[in-house]
């Protein structure tokens, strides 16, 4: 059984960016700008926001942050999108979800410039990407992508299940696995909160993408000897043990899966820490114009 290193490959992303990033400021060459937009104070958002950020200045990249607390209304949070798809020198910009419950997340999401969206949220970008064609691919994924290619794990006409619908991670999960490329090529199931036999499923997985947010959801009955398990959970759960008062929590029961996979992901260390890495990597693009020219 091998545990898969989440910090040991985003610092390689990390760092092959960093490196890209000399050699384009050794040039004279425009320096990669992320903005990020933050509502109000969820703690975790707050968490995600300045990791981005600090991201951003380890790498060379410049960033913006735009704060508002979470009485902003729809229309200021569309009147600094359109600020930002204007200004030429944002390549890439993020609005940080969850939203306030009365801010229309998808009329958000819809008002970012596709070819500035780096999150690959907007329904153009989810589009291509489900059509195969260039596209900004979400962090989530993209780094889940990233770890099999460089554990070289192979994934063609292996079958995959995906537990979990997510907008955000199942969905676009569950596409890039059976598309006709490496990684992918997969048989893909995607398994979700209305699947009957859902134990019987993940047990012919070879590949087992467990992403519902569920902590501990998947035990080691539910998990075929030598699969691969990628866990995408990471719920916050009180433990007063914790400086913090919070433990992070993936959708995998470790301890008792470990000894049947062939590769996993602990939580933390696996897929968490790719995530921020994939970002810079889609900001890195947008700057290049690689994506849409
Ligand atoms: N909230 C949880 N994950 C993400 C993410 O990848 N991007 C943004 N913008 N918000 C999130």
């Amino acid at each position: 059984m091998t545990i898969i290193d989440g910090k040991l490959i985003s610092g390689q992303v990390k760092a092959e960016l960093k490196q890209e990033v000399e050699a384009i400021r050794a040039a004279g060459g425009k320096i990669p700008h992320l903005a990020a937009i933050l509502i109000g104070d969820n703690g975790a958002s707050e968490t995600y926001v300045a990791s981005k950020i600090r991201s951003c200045e380890e790498i060379g990249f410049t960033s913006s942050l735009v704060r508002r607390d979470s009485s902003a209304t729809e229309e200021e949070v569309l009147a600094i999108i359109d600020t930002l798809n204007r200004d030429a020198d944002i390549d890439g910009f993020i609005v940080q979800l969850p939203l306030p419950g009365h801010i229309n997340v998808d009329k958000v999401i819809e008002a970012i410039d596709p070819r500035k969206d780096v999150d690959g949220f907007h329904p153009i970008n989810v589009g291509r990407m489900a059509k195969g064609l260039p596209a900004y691919i979400s962090a989530t994924p993209f780094g889940v992508l990233e770890l099999i290619k460089r554990y070289q794990i192979e994934t063609s006409g292996k079958h995959c299940v995906v537990v979990g619908r997510s907008q955000i991670v199942g969905l676009p999960m569950s596409l890039l696995m059976e598309r006709n490329d490496y990684p992918g090529n997969c048989t893909v199931t995607l398994a979700h909160s209305k699947t009957r036999n859902i134990k019987e499923i993940c047990l012919q997985a070879d590949i087992l993408i467990a992403a519902l947010g569920k902590p501990g959801f998947i035990t080691a009955d539910m998990v075929k000897e030598g699969a691969v398990v990628i866990d995408v959970g990471l719920t916050r759960v009180e433990d007063p043990s914790k400086k913090s008062g919070f433990a992070l929590k993936g959708d995998v029961a470790f301890d008792e899966v470990a000894p049947k996979a062939s590769y996993i992901t602990p939580v933390p260390g696996g897929v968490g820490l790719m995530t921020v890495a994939a970002l810079m990597h889609n900001t890195l693009l947008a700057s290049k114009k690689e994506i849409y020219g």
